[in-house]
């Protein structure tokens, strides 16, 4: 500890005349200033300057201690040391904040040339960024079905129960309506929101907006609570067509599922529907096109069958129209919907869906 700072000069000078006194008090103030402006200039870390701020300046300091000793001097001389003492703390004060000027920024300097991160050096190894394959896809059945007339639809990956389900005719007892089987968000008035299961809601916002005819796609994320398997993701892709028009029928709906699938897998490729169920469609059927691989021989991938299940649809039921006022006399519609890695990892003969999401550079780069 630097000598004057922690000295305690007034016990002794109690018994001396007020001239000694001052004297003394005077001289400790000289040499705590000189002894304090070459401990600022000397200081190198702004901890230690912090420090040193309140063992010179601090309350417990000489100079709080001086401060304290001056009830007990005459007006005169308490005006004279009292210059002095302001003096004295001016001077270190300014000092202090000096010093703590150029510490911060010899500090900053020292923290962004740590933080410098050579960016040019990525594409040293020619490696340059490109959109995912799942975006790539997307893309090329947009293009597809802009080619087709339709629009592109914006949905919301957060809906209410009324959108995700009861609008779509999906029974209140449904199994998807469940917390095991759909993310459900907390709400402050305990309403039914939640992440969409499928982008079948968009159909409902389609509808409602009451504009006819309606020619549209929505692609986008979907949530359901499944764990991630080489089959599953708990977040995947979809894309959803939706037709309403006058005097539309099971017949185009066959015959749209059929040029697009041919224009994304190619002009061999042969489509089938088969019978199936959704709550909002009726009727209703699966769709499968002819295995991209062994061109429907029969191979591993497609289990032998030749065929491959590729999503769902089906004409618009009803009670959906209904729903959202559309005037059934008038208007009827189809609707499908398949997954968008699901398609990705069959055209590419990709064994693990969770490829798609690793961010593995060596598989992305080979699309
Ligand atoms: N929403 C259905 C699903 O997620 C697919 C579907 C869309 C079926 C449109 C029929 C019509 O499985």
């Amino acid at each position: 500890m630097p000598a004057a700072a922690g000295k305690c000069v007034y016990a002794s000078v109690k018994a001396q005349d007020m001239e000694e006194k001052i004297k003394t008090i005077i001289a400790t103030l000289d040499s705590l200033v000189a002894e304090g402006i070459s401990a600022f200039e000397e200081v190198g870390e702004l901890a230690a300057l912090s420090a040193l701020e309140s063992l010179y300046l601090g309350k417990k300091s000489v100079l709080g201690g001086v401060k304290k000793e001056m009830s007990s001097l005459d007006p005169e001389e308490r005006r004279s040391v009292g210059e002095k003492l302001n003096a004295a703390r001016e001077t270190l004060e300014k000092k202090a904040r000096h010093k703590k000027e150029l510490l911060e920024a010899a500090q900053l300097k020292r923290q962004i040339e740590e933080d410098i991160c050579d960016i040019t050096e990525v594409n040293i190894a020619g490696l340059y960024g490109h959109l995912h394959l799942v975006s790539q896809i997307r893309q090329e059945l947009e293009d597809i079905f802009l080619g087709l007339g339709y629009e592109i639809a914006e949905g919301n990956e957060i809906e209410s129960d009324w959108y995700n389900f009861t609008a779509l005719n999906v029974d209140p007892d449904h199994p998807a309506r469940t917390m095991q089987d759909s993310f459900y968000l907390d709400t402050v008035d305990g309403s039914s929101i939640l992440l969409r299961t499928h982008t079948s809601p968009v159909q409902v916002h389609l509808l409602e907006r009451g504009e006819f005819p309606i020619y549209a796609i929505c692609p986008g994320r979907v949530y359901r609570r499944d764990t991630a398997d080489p089959r599953h993701l708990p977040v995947f892709h979809q894309i959803e067509g939706l037709v309403v028009d006058e005097g539309i029928g099971f017949a185009d709906l066959r015959g749209t599922v059929e040029v697009s699938m041919q224009a994304i897998f190619g002009s061999e490729t042969k489509t089938r529907l088969r019978p199936g169920y959704f709550p909002f469609t009726e009727p209703s059927a699966e769709f499968d096109i002819t295995c991209v691989i062994c061109k429907g021989q029969g191979c591993r991938t497609c289990g032998g069958q030749g065929w491959i299940e590729l999503g769902g649809c089906g004409l618009v039921h009803p009670n959906v129209l209904a729903a959202s006022d559309v005037d059934t006399g008038r208007y009827s519609g189809f609707a499908f919907g398949f997954g968008i890695d699901r398609l990705a990892i069959m055209r590419h003969n990709i064994f693990d869906i969770r490829s798609l999401i690793e961010n593995d550079i060596r598989f992305l780069s080979q699309f």
